[in-house]
């Protein structure tokens, strides 16, 4: 069975770059027409305009049907989101948005450092307990942290995390050796987010100012981080060397990077790649590659000797 797909959404809203319902609408019909469900949000989503996105998918009314399934993250990156009340606060507004009674997965959406885990783990169980999610999410947390969960949930009989989203594409694969073992060991599912690296491999050259307002913008925390993780010389060094393969073959880089994660990387059944978009033509083409089979061998060669050398430079797996 093919790795899964799950539809990002964080480009959604009146303030992101799918501002309209009809707009959106149109590109859950593309995605439904090839056999996709799984929907992807959160409520930072879009960024800056928290909110936005799952108001939309809430007035579209997208789970009515039975045709889509809805995982979202809960308020997050703020000190003491993850405190109890605010836990309790976040996914009543969520549900009211979406309007649902529940969701398919509920992420904490990355660490809060500043409340306990264990009082976070202990709300998450009792909306679990209240029927308010099936599956149990985090997303960017650390190694031993995950473990935290995992052992918690087996000492108190607590929800055990059933899947985790982090960074994972071809020059971002500490995941590979950090995470992936605790993942199979404890039968937890890796959704892989960025898998384009956020447009690091098709729409940044170096030496030339990324795009104002995109995610690499300097002047959003969002372009600040992302820069943070792929501006480095050796990254920008992999993407010409990626380039350069592909055009003996006449496949581009994007196209290259969705068909690697989806039969030459390690994800396997169960697991899943975030699809990214920031227009219809994008998720077309992505979609279209995605379908497309594996790569030639010399091509992954090239990505494995890229990471070799990369690997040092490269995104940590958690944040
Ligand atoms: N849990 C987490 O912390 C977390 C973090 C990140 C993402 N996610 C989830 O994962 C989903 C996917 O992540 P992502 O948005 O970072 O994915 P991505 O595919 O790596 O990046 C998406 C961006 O890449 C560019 N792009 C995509 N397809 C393109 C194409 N065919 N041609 C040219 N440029 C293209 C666009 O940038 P431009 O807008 O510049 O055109 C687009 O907005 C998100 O929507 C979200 O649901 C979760």
């Amino acid at each position: 069975m093919p790795v899964d797909l799950i539809l990002g959404t964080n480009n959604v809203g009146p303030h992101g770059k799918i501002k309209t319902g009809s707009d959106v609408r149109a590109i859950l019909d593309l995605y439904h027409s090839l056999e996709n469900k799984y929907l992807d949000t959160a409520y930072l989503y879009p960024a800056g305009h928290p909110g936005e996105a799952e108001t939309v998918l809430g007035d579209l009314e997208v789970t009515k049907d039975g045709k889509f399934v809805l995982d979202t993250k809960v308020r997050s990156f703020q000190d003491g989101a993850h405190a109890a009340d605010e836990i309790y606060k976040s996914v009543d507004e969520q549900l009211r948005r979406l309007k649902v009674d529940k969701v398919r997965t509920l992420y904490l959406h990355a660490p809060d450092r500043t409340v306990s885990f264990e009082e976070s783990h202990r709300a998450m169980n009792e909306l679990y307990k209240q029927g308010k999610f099936e599956r149990f999410g985090i997303s960017n947390y650390q190694p031993d942290e995950i473990l935290g969960f995992v052992e918690r949930a087996k000492k108190y009989g607590w929800v055990a995390p059933s899947s985790y989203e982090g960074l994972y594409n071809i020059v971002s694969r500490r995941a590979e050796t950090e995470l992936l073992p605790i993942f199979r060991e404890h039968n937890i599912d890796f959704y892989a987010y960025s898998p384009l690296a956020s447009g690091f491999f098709s729409n940044i050259k170096r030496n030339e100012p990324p795009p104002a307002g995109g995610h690499f913008d300097p002047a959003t925390f969002n372009g600040q981080f992302n820069q943070g993780w792929f501006f480095r010389d050796a990254l920008f060094t992999a993407v010409e060397e990626l380039e350069a393969v592909g055009q003996k073959y006449g496949i581009p880089n994007n196209a290259i990077a969705l068909r690697w994660l989806r039969h030459h990387s390690q994800l396997t059944d169960g697991d899943a790649i975030l699809v990214g978009y920031s227009n219809i033509g994008q998720l077309t083409q992505n979609l279209e590659y995605l379908g497309q089979g594996p790569l030639p061998e010399e091509i992954v060669d090239v990505i494995d000797k890229i990471w070799d050398a990369i690997k040092d430079e490269a995104p940590k797996a958690a944040m």
